[in-house]
């Protein structure tokens, strides 16, 4: 098939109605999303949405059932992750497979070390591997005080950026992160945002997994929402509110019907479930002063 398109205007990645199935387990029905360059698109769920198998397709460890999968307006059936990489489309996985007591320069490089000399004279060129490391961190902002350390010393933000940083640096034109936030605290999640955000502002289009509406809302240009296998929605960011967002990503109205199973007539003198904070309640009648368990 030859494509001569018009590949600028061509999404670097596009999902057209793709199915996975795992045996008789339907992980994946009909999902559609785009990846633009310089754009984020965020893919939400909760557990056992399809998140993973939806990245696995996307990084060429697991072959769609049906629909379509075009890179850069070609369509394409990656064989390996080799193959998805060749393509420019780096993976990020959540257990990021380093070597702890390697240093992170070592670590950057891993798989793909340059060497100088030839034959038996041939060996790693450390002097490049801790320039290039230190100069493709900074690049990003990312201000390492030492790459002769031990990956294992970074937190688990560092490394995640670390991650991010070598992707950017070995020529991905597509950042794929499985829930890089997720063991992370408010901090920590912040200073890998502001990552994701540094690798899209070099270009590259980003798919940001994550079941945390706030992260997804601070980074994110199109939301793809999936439950259970199917979309449940799709939305650009100009279009959704963060709470819209989050409605949406806690099941609308099933949580309804959980503040209604969870709300209970107030005992006397304990506020009700859902009632306003002490603070703001007129001040007739202070909880604080009369139910000790509200005390701070
Ligand atoms: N290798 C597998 N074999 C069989 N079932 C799987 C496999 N991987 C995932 N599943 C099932 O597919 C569904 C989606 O899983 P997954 O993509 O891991 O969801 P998420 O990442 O959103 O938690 C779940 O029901 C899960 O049990
Ligand atoms: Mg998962």
């Amino acid at each position: 098939m030859t494509t001569t398109t018009d590949t600028a205007a061509a999404p670097l990645v596009a999902l057209t109605d793709v199915s996975k199935s795992y045996g008789n387990v339907r992980a994946l029905r009909d999902v559609s999303l785009e990846v633009h360059a310089g754009e984020i698109t965020c893919v939400l769920g909760d557990n056992g949405a399809g998140k993973s198998t939806l990245i696995k397709i996307i990084s060429g460890l697991h072959p769609h059932d049906s629909g379509s999968y075009a890179v850069a307006g070609e369509q394409v059936r990656h064989a390996s992750p080799r193959d998805a990489l060749d393509r420019g489309i780096a993976t990020v996985y959540q257990d990021l497979a380093v070597v702890p007591l390697m240093p992170v320069w070592r670590n950057f490089f891993l798989g793909s070390e340059p060497t100088k000399g030839r034959g038996p004279l041939r060996r790693l060129d450390v002097a490049t591997m801790r320039g290039t490391t230190r100069a493709a961190l900074l690049r990003m902002g990312i201000d390492l005080r030492d790459v002769d350390q031990p990956i294992g010393t970074l937190s688990g933000g560092e490394r995640q950026c670390v991650a991010i940083a070598r992707a950017v640096h070995f020529g991905a034109r597509v950042l794929v992160l499985d829930e890089p936030t997720a063991a992370l605290g408010v901090k920590q999640s912040g200073m890998v945002l502001k990552y994701v955000a540094a690798a899209r502002d070099a270009g590259l289009g980003v798919v940001l997994i994550t079941h945390n509406p706030h992260h997804a809302f601070l980074v994110g240009d199109r939301f793809v929402l999936l439950k259970r296998g199917t979309m449940s929605g799709s939305h650009f960011k100009e279009d959704i509110t963060l709470d819209e967002l989050t409605r949406e990503m806690a099941g609308g109205s099933e949580l309804d019907e959980l503040t209604h199973e969870l709300s209970r007539a107030p005992a006397a003198g304990a506020p009700a479930a859902g009632d306003t904070p002490a603070a703001d309640l007129p001040a007739q009648d202070p909880p604080a002063a009369t139910d000790p368990e509200t005390r701070a």
